[in-house]
Formats: structure tokens, C-alpha cells, sequence
């Protein structure tokens, strides 16, 4: 029609109002619900978080505790859906295996009820937040073939998925508070950021009245992708690569700029940050006490400081105001806390989920909301005779 635009990647079109996340990417700030990324990292919980993605405000800390005491009730996950890993080879990436055990989830308890009941909602939501991270761990011990754990609920969340993921039966599992502070300080860092593509994935899915299963399922089915989520895999992929060949930083940066086979700096650029990411302010200095307190030496933690020097003082970077996004050093942080390459972005969706959760209850709530369905200007060829008749 003549009223089209065509916006390759919506650069330009704004699909929604929200109030849930502020980013001003020139500034290279992020506020949830107004408060500063910053203050959020340094003192507040994930499930406090949570609570002020979800419903607006910080909670009151009985509100709080109610909410920690429901989540840990709803953490076991049902013995028969136990069986659904048993059907998945143990190399199968654990990001396939989460967005198909989270519609699997759909199944015990997406009856027949009305979804859009505002309580059959508010237990989704509990529902979602203490069964994804027991999935999530239950997709790591499935790929290691080690015995699934049940939950401890006299744990914290964190604490518990720690211990979820490298605990065994056989022994105690101690849990290292600065780890633990860590973890839960990243998963803060990526509870939101407004209309990325997995979100917007959750509220497309979400405007067709699809439940939050289905649409969180579809939501991490868009993390997954190496230009989204998946870059922090990628990251450390990549810093191996560097390593193992031997080529040397500066000449991959050349290649880099040479644009050679489409190479990409990983964990570089972002479509809103024109300046340094705020976030990646903060998991580079955790990634620095994370190892220090471990005692480790990890040189591809030298290896991507001296990528990141690099390429901040070279002009292709500098003119593309390409900086260093979420996804450069985390992946360090999370191998030094013992988790392998392919639970990356399990952890990044563990941490979005609040945030998905928020923007697909906002959208419910909302009376303009109607289903996307994006135009297209049509390219093909004009009408034509089938040559049979
Ligand atoms: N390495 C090298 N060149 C790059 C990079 C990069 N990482 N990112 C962008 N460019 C170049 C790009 O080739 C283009 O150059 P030219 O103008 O010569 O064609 C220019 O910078 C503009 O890039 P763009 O592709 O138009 O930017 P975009 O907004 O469409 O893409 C992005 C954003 C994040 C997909 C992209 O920067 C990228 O692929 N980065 C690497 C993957 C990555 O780290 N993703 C994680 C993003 S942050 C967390 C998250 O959202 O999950």
C-alpha cells in the first residue's frame, strides 16, 4: 500500500510502548523500571529483580518473601516429564533441549483454563521462574550423564542452581558465596533489555494468544542465534580459535575488517549501543575478582582484553561505534565457574526469563495490543497464465 515503509530489521519502527526498560544507547545507559542497571547489580537479587520487572514496583520485603517461598514450592519438576531427557541424545545443545522441555511444561498444566486468567497467570509465572533453572540444570547433567538432583529448597534460587548443576549424590555440595554473588549479579545484568529479538519474539508469539510457555519457548528459540544470546558462546569460540592457530590478535582483527569468509568480532557491537555497553562495564570487572578469587589464570581472559584494546583503537571500530557488548566476558566468568561452552546462553535465558515474562504480561494488559503482523512490499512477478489447463 502507499503507506508502507520498509525497515529492514525495524531500525526505525517502534512496535509497542512499554515502562518496563530505559536504554539510552548513545549515553550507554540501562534503567529497569527507572532504576540504574548499576545500583541494581550491585544490591538487589535476581528475584527482587523479578518481582520489579514483573509488577512495576520494588517489592516490600514480606512481599518478597513471599514470593522466594512460592517459587521454591514450585521447583520439583513432574517424575514423568524427568523421562522427556532420557529421549534426547546426551550431545544435544542444551538450548534445544530447554525451549522443547519449557512446551513439553505447557502440557501438565496448560488445560483447558482460560490463559488469560489473571491467576492461572500469576502461577505461570512462578511456575516458569523455579522450573526453567531445575531444566536448565537437568539439560547439563543429561549432556555429562550424570544423576539429575532434586531441588534444595532450603537454598536460595541461586545457590540452588549452583549446586543443581555441580552437585552430585555422593558428596556435600559447599557452595562459594562469591560465586554465588556473581552468578546472580550476571543473571540481574540480563533480566531486560527491552525489544530485543527475543523479546519481541515472546510478544509476537504472545499477540496471537498463544499461553507463556509457548511463547518463552519461541522466545528462547531467538536467543539461541550467535548475532543474539548465542554470542556469548561464540565468544569463547572464537577467543579458542585465536589461540589454538596461533595467528595472533592483530591479524584477526585485520581479517575482521577485511570482512574475510563474513568473519565477526563476537561480543562486539549492538544495535542500540553507540557507546560502551553499561553492562559490559560491569562483567568485566567481575570477570577480573571471579578468577582472581578462583586462583585462576586464564589466558583467554588476557587473549580478549587484548582484542577488546585492539579494536578500540582501531578506526573501523571507532567509526562503526562498535564497543564491547554483554556477551564479551561473561563466557570467561561462567567457564571459570565450571560451566561448559553450550550452557552459555541457558544461563543468559535463565536471566532474560523476568524480563520476557514482564513484556508479555504488559502486552496482555495492554487494550491497544494487536496481533503483529508485519507488512511486506511484495517484489514477485505480476500475474501469469498456468501453462495447463
Ligand atoms: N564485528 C565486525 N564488524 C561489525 C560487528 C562486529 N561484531 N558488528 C557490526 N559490525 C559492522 C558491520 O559489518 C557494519 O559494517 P558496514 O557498515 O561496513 O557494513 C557496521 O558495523 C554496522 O553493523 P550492522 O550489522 O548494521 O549492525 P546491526 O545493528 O544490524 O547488528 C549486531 C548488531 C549485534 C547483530 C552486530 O553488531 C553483531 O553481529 N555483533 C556480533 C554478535 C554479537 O556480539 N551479538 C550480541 C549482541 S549483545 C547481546 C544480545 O543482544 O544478545
Amino acid at each position: 500500500t502507499g503507506y508502507t515503509t520498509l525497515d529492514y530489521g525495524f531500525v526505525n519502527t517502534a512496535a509497542t510502548k512499554s515502562e518496563i526498560t530505559y536504554i539510552d544507547g548513545d549515553a550507554g545507559i540501562l534503567r529497569y523500571r527507572g532504576y540504574p542497571i548499576e545500583q541494581l547489580a550491585a544490591s538487589s537479587s535476581y528475584l527482587e529483580v523479578a518481582w520489579l520487572l514483573i509488577y512495576g514496583e520494588l517489592p516490600t520485603e514480606s512481599e518478597l518473601a513471599a514470593f522466594d517461598e512460592r517459587i521454591r514450592r514450585h521447583t520439583l519438576l513432574h517424575e514423568d516429564l524427568k523421562r522427556f531427557f532420557s529421549a534426547l541424545p546426551h550431545t544435544a545443545h542444551p538450548m534445544a533441549v530447554i525451549s522443547s522441555a519449557l512446551s513439553a511444561l505447557s502440557t501438565y498444566y496448560e488445560t483447558s483454563d482460560d490463559p488469560k486468567d489473571p491467576e492461572h497467570i500469576e502461577i505461570t509465572t512462578i511456575r516458569l521462574l523455579a522450573k526453567l533453572p531445575v531444566i536448565a540444570a537437568y539439560a547439563h547433567k543429561k549432556s555429562l550423564g550424570q544423576a539429575f538432583l532434586y531441588p534444595d529448597n532450603s537454598l536460595s534460587f541461586v545457590d540452588n542452581y549452583l549446586k543443581l548443576n555441580f552437585g552430585n549424590l555422593a558428596e556435600v555440595y559447599d557452595i562459594d558465596p562469591v560465586l554465588s554473588r556473581a552468578l546472580e549479579r550476571l543473571l540481574i545484568l540480563h533480566a531486560d533489555h527491552e525489544q530485543n529479538a527475543s523479546t519481541s519474539t515472546v510478544r509476537l508469539v504472545g499477540s496471537t494468544g498463544a499461553n507463556l510457555y509457548a511463547s518463552i519457548s519461541a522466545g528462547i528459540n531467538a536467543l539461541s542465534g550467535p548475532l543474539h544470546g548465542g554470542a556469548n558462546e561464540a565468544v569463547l569460540e572464537m577467543l579458542g580459535q585465536i589461540r589454538d592457530s596461533g595467528e595472533g590478535v592483530a591479524r584477526f582483527v585485520e581479517r575482521v575488517k577485511n570482512k574475510e569468509d563474513g568473519v565477526k568480532l563476537m561480543g562486539f557491537g549492538h544495535r542500540v549501543y553507540k557507546n560502551y555497553d553499561p553492562r559490559a562495564k560491569i562483567v568485566k570487572e567481575s570477570a577480573d575478582a571471579v578468577l582472581e578469587h578462583l586462583g585462576v589464570q586464564d589466558p583467554l581472559l588476557d587473549l580478549a582484553k587484548e582484542l577488546e584494546q585492539i579494536a578500540l583503537e582501531d578506526d573501523y571500530f571507532k567509526e562503526r561505534r562498535l564497543y564491547p557488548n554483554v556477551d564479551f566476558y561473561t563466557g570467561v566468568i561462567y567457564k571459570a565457574m565450571g560451566f561448559p561452552e553450550r550452557m552459555f546462553t541457558v544461563l543468559f535465558a535463565i536471566g532474560r526469563l523476568p524480563g520476557w515474562i514482564a513484556h508479555w504480561r504488559e502486552m496482555n494488559l495492554d487494550p491497544q495490543t494487536k496481533i503483529g503482523r508485519p507488512q511486506q512490499l511484495y517484489i514477485g512477478p505480476g500475474e501469469r497464465e498456468f501453462p495447463r489447463s
